[in-house]
């Protein structure tokens, strides 16, 4: 696996003089003082000290070398981003930089690549000069956190986000610009301070406004300096989002759920800052990026990864892995050491496959029959599971989705918008769960004796520790916390349960969310039986004013539907259990049919069923 770094950057030698081409004021422009050594210049004010890795691919292969990378992915310095001058100012200048980094990549015996950059201020112009750009070999684009006063939630950046997924490029975004200079007008504190903090502030307007909901999935967007602050506050913006309506923004799930949308580099500069960023983010997520050749950089590129603790498969994506998915390359090309130029990318369907997409190989690796010699129906047993596991989990995404759009209608209880939203996903949920009813004839074509065959080798496995079943139901909102214990072999799973005890269930926010149209009052101290009946005359209110509220009927509706048909797999499923071990005990240790017919009373939204009783006063 090649030693990938995706976060350094250029200068080239010299070019002209744009303050003379355009007739504007400070331009950076580069001063060379000594053998190898230059200063950048904005205007007449010093910007920076550099050093001929930036301009010589020789002295960086050298580098390269010293530091064991294979690959560095070069990108400009935002100080020639030029985002806030006209904009054919900027195209010239950018496509200027462009062509100097395929010159540099050019020299680089195929071990340099490079990101290019575009007039972000101009989204039509920047597509154009980006598409220029993949076709002319530069693997993606280097963008600035913000525009002026616009975040990354702007919809022309957004509308320039879906055009680098559509091409397959590959975004690094780095902070520029930081707010506050002037109460940070020493020792690099703009540097120190206020990138971190606007780097935060570009992942936050991405996921709180929702534009990570709209953008394609296979967008692939890096943030510089480990994210700066976001990994480190994650847990401050969760707790925000929580508990505050007003912090929620438009984004369907909870900011948690948004971290596999995109990388960070590993340019945090502390062993423990990097530990907690990959156990926040992933080890899929963080790549190595140094800064090189600044002064602010890595020095010895890598090591800060390499004398990590993390296992070495870790590394491995850390250090490369997780890059070659990131920049789209392939493996072979970054072997081979020619000095061939930078190619230019294939179109995106050669590099991505159906089967590389839904990771067939991988799927059809996970069955393991454990009985020996394997019994023809053992396959089945386990595909039919892992079968109905796979839509738990896509039940689980669709619910969260249901308690977001209900939270957000609670902030704002004039808007139709998310009662249909959220409306529209328990459809989903509902045809799913009937899916998943029908499914269990499946497994009823597997003889009784031909499940005794193997049943021996699966104790003490049983459905009590379908993880992704109880937090159904916890997210349901029925949350019973003794079952639990069936989850102490399996910490992870134990801690993600009890996390859906704590969070707001489907029938908290729905709740909520007629309390918030004043639908609902429960006075103080009033009985649990007392509470029910408020919520279910709750409900009854919406029936009786069917012109009014027929979204929310509409909500009611599937959520009654989803209830009774989470019943109907009980019951088929206690159905399966007695054809195929009649009345036995479960490999659980329950009393098996008998202790599941306990579990057909179980509903979801008993005061929707109320309500019906209620109708008929
Ligand atoms: C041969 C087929 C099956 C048999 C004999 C069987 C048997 C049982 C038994 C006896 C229990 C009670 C717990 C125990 O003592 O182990 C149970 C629970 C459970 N089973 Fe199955 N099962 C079968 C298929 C399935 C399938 C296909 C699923 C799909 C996910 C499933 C999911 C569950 C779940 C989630 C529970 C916990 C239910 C609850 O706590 O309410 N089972 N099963």
């Amino acid at each position: 696996m090649p030693v990938i770094d995706i976060h350094n950057h250029f200068f080239p030698r010299t070019w002209p003089d744009f303050a003379a081409r355009f007739g504007t004021p400070n331009w950076p422009w580069i001063k060379h003082t000594d053998q190898g050594k230059a200063e950048i210049m904005v205007g007449d004010r010093f910007f920076r000290h550099i050093y001929s890795a930036c301009w010589d691919p020789e002295v960086r292969l050298q580098e390269m070398d010293r530091d064991r990378i294979e690959v560095q992915v070069i990108s400009a310095t935002p100080v020639l981003f030029a985002y806030d001058r006209p904009t054919e100012h900027a195209l010239d200048c950018a496509k200027l930089f462009n062509d100097a980094a395929l010159e540099i990549c050019g020299h680089g015996k195929g071990r340099l690549k490079s990101l290019c950059q575009v007039p972000l201020q101009d989204i039509d112009a920047s597509c154009e000069e980006l598409s220029r750009c993949m076709r002319a070999g530069h693997l993606g684009v280097q963008i600035g956190n913000h525009l002026g006063e616009k975040n990354l939630d702007d919809p022309g950046i957004v509308t320039f986000l879906h055009h680098c997924a559509d091409e397959g490029a590959a975004v690094l975004v780095h902070p520029w610009d930081m707010f506050g200079q002037s109460r940070m007008p020493r020792y690099m504190m703009p540097w120190t301070v206020g990138m971190p903090a606007e780097t935060q502030l570009g992942i936050v307007a991405l996921i709180l406004s929702g534009a990570f909901d709209k953008l394609p999935k296979n967008l692939r967007i890096c943030f510089a300096h480990g994210g700066g602050s976001f990994a480190f506050l994650l847990g401050r913006l969760q707790n925000a989002w929580e508990h505050h309506p007003i912090a929620h923004g438009n984004c369907d799930l909870p900011p948690k759920r948004y971290l596999d949308r995109f990388y960070v580099d590993s340019a945090v500069f502390d062993g423990r800052a990097l530990q907690f960023l990959v156990e926040t983010m992933g080890a899929e997520r963080v790549m190595l990026g140094s800064d090189y050749p600044f002064p602010l950089g890595e020095h010895g590129i890598g090591s800060l990864i390499r004398s990590s603790g993390f296992a070495s498969a870790e590394k491995e994506l850390l250090l490369g892995g997780n890059a070659e998915k990131f920049l789209g390359l392939r493996t072979e090309s970054t072997h081979t050491g020619a000095s061939e130029p930078a190619k230019p990318i294939e179109p995106r369907g050669d590099q991505l496959t159906y089967s590389s997409y839904l990771r067939v190989p991988e799927l059809l690796q996970l069955q393991h029959p454990q009985s020996r010699p394997e019994h023809h129906d053992e396959l089945l047993f386990i595909i039919v599971h892992q079968t109905y596991e796979l839509w738990f989990k896509e039940l689980l995404h669709d619910l969260d989705g249901v308690v977001a759009s209900l939270r957000a209608s609670a902030a704002n209880p004039k808007s139709h918008d998310h009662v249909y939203e959220a409306a529209r996903l328990l459809r989903r949920c509902t045809e799913i769960t009937r899916v998943l009813v029908e499914q269990f004839t499946i497994l009823e074509t597997m003889l009784p004796t031909h499940f005794l065959a193997f049943r021996g080798k699966l104790e003490p496995a049983s459905g009590f520790q379908s993880e992704q079943f109880r937090e159904l139901e916890f997210l349901c909102g029925l949350k019973d916390e003794k079952m639990l214990r069936y989850h102490r072999p399996t910490p992870e799973a134990y801690a993600q349960l009890e996390r859906r005890l704590r969070e707001p269930s489907v029938h908290d926010a729905f709740f909520d969310a007629l309390r918030a149209m004043g639908k609902l009052t429960i006075p103080e101290g009033a009985t649990e039986r007392e509470r029910l009946d408020a919520r279910a005359r709750a409900v009854l209110s919406l029936y009786r004013d069917e012109h009014s509220h027929r979204d929310w009927i509409d909500v009611c509706e599937r959520l009654t539907e989803f209830d009774e048909l989470v019943v109907s797999w009980r019951l088929r499923h206690i159905q399966l259990v007695e054809r195929i071990i009649g009345m036995r005990m479960g490999t659980g240790g329950s009393a098996g049919s008998s202790y599941l017919k306990l579990t057909l009373d179980k509903k979801f939204f008993p005061e929707l069923w109320e309500a019906r009783t209620l109708l008929t006063e």
